[in-house]
């Protein structure tokens, strides 16, 4: 396949016969709902999708702004309301930071269970709650107007668009991605893999601390009020979040999706969301050269994927020394990063990022053709190999509720 093929229209796909030898041996693909695939997918030329890099670093692709068009909060029980009373408000530190991350760990800290798996569903309660305000367009060949569907081609979670943005880079962890294709619109809905599943419940002690900093961060950074002051001496609670909702464009694949917003800047110059918004991270303190450009060449391409695709203009990280004590800020505009990375070596580039989220939603589109809620495409990647896929029937990968099918195909939704 060569760099060129995405001038002549044609994606970076190849038959898994030609040249894939390492190719995933995706156990799934024998599953007992081999029978469900049409017959130009369960070929044994089912198509893969290569992530190499330099099949994608050509122009940047058209990005829409993205536009919010909704939010959504999720309580201390992780109850969902519809409105955004979970935003909470950026408060500038002023001076050295004294802020002490390990505080509060073992007396004022409630985590959420990150074993119960809650797929797109606050997402989908989200389209439900508005589905009166989505734009929809009749589906094709339906003239009695009793069906219609989103605007959106993609509904997902932000985070999962960040996975793909950052594949061409990984080295580590691999990704399960289950697609949907419901009423005209593909949903798509991360599974946790098994290595995943493994680190998660073999956390270490200090792991497992280590993650509670980057929410203790934000308890410093952030009032509940708009005038309000910071509490540090409350407790930490992940059940609760902010969702902003947005819908955005790449090339010909329009995307609704959400992920969590840290914080609103009330006195920034963005008067609308989410130019308002502002990311808030953690990393260790930078001693050396060495150590700045490893956080050009990797946190930060995570750190900008995540915070360019809701279009968040601002992160502002605290840097932390081994005790979990905060000795400095900075603020990373996200759309200067890729200008801040260049004079690095073998780096990430934006536009790779971009071009193979791209070709993976292109890549859905064209093997994804079943539209049935009870369907579930999996798409299955590890690092240094393709993307594959195998096709589920009423399998434990169905992520789509009768309630939600139910109420989207009800007339005049
Ligand atoms: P940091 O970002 O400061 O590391 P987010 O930054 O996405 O708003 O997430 C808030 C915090 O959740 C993170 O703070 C980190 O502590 C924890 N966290 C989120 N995703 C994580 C992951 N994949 N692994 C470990 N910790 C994670
Ligand atoms: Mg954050």
């Amino acid at each position: 396949m060569d760099r060129h093929s995405r001038f002549t229209g044609q994606p970076p796909y190849k038959r898994k016969e030609e040249g894939n030898k390492e190719s995933h041996n995706n156990k799934y693909v024998r599953s007992s709902y081999y029978s469900h695939v049409p017959s130009s997918v369960a070929s044994s030329h089912s198509p893969v999708l290569s992530v190499r890099r330099h099949l994608y670093d050509v122009d940047f692709p058209l990005y829409k702004q993205p536009v919010e068009i909704g939010h959504f909060s999720l309580d201390s029980s992780r109850r969902f309301f519809n409105d955004a009373r979970m935003l909470r408000h950026y408060v500038e530190a002023d001076g050295c930071p004294n802020f002490n991350l390990r505080d509060g760990y073992t007396d004022r800290f409630i985590k959420r269970d990150d074993g119960i798996k809650e797929r797109l569903d606050h997402l989908l309660r989200w389209i439900l709650e508005n589905r009166s305000k989505l734009q929809r367009t009749p589906v094709d060949g339906d003239t009695s107007g009793s069906s219609c569907r989103l605007s959106a081609d993609f509904v997902t979670w932000r985070g999962h668009l960040t996975k793909l943005l950052t594949t061409p880079y990984e080295t580590q962890e691999g990704w399960l991605l289950a697609v949907t294709l419901f009423n005209g619109t593909y949903y798509i809905s991360e599974v946790e893999t098994e290595a995943a599943r493994r680190n998660r419940e073999n956390r270490t002690e200090r792991h497992a601390e280590m993650m509670y900093w980057g929410y203790k961060f934000e308890q410093y950074m952030c009032a509940d009020e708009p005038n309000g002051l910071p509490d540090p001496s409350g407790v930490v609670n992940t059940n609760e979040a902010f969702c902003t909702v947005v819908q955005t464009r790449l090339t010909d694949h329009s995307l609704l999706f959400s992920g969590e917003v840290d914080c609103r800047d009330n006195s920034s110059r963005f008067k609308v969301a989410p130019g308002y918004y502002v990311e808030l991270k953690t990393s260790a303190e930078i001693c050396t050269p060495k150590q700045r450009s490893n956080l050009h060449r990797y946190k930060l391409l995570k750190w900008w994927a995540q915070s360019f695709l809701p279009g968040v203009p601002r992160i502002i990280a605290g840097f932390r020394d081994n005790d979990g004590l905060v000795v400095s800020l900075e603020t990373f505009e996200t759309a200067k990063i890729s200008q801040l990375i260049k004079h690095e070596q073998n780096c990430w580039k934006p536009n790779v990022c971009m071009n193979l989220c791209n070709a993976f939603l292109s890549f859905v589109k064209k093997v994804v053709t079943q539209d049935d809620y009870r369907v579930v495409y999996l798409f299955s990647w590890e690092p240094y190999k393709d993307v594959s896929y195998s096709v589920h029937k009423d399998s434990e990968y169905t992520f789509l509720h009768d309630w939600y099918v139910r109420e989207m195909t009800k007339q005049n939704f």
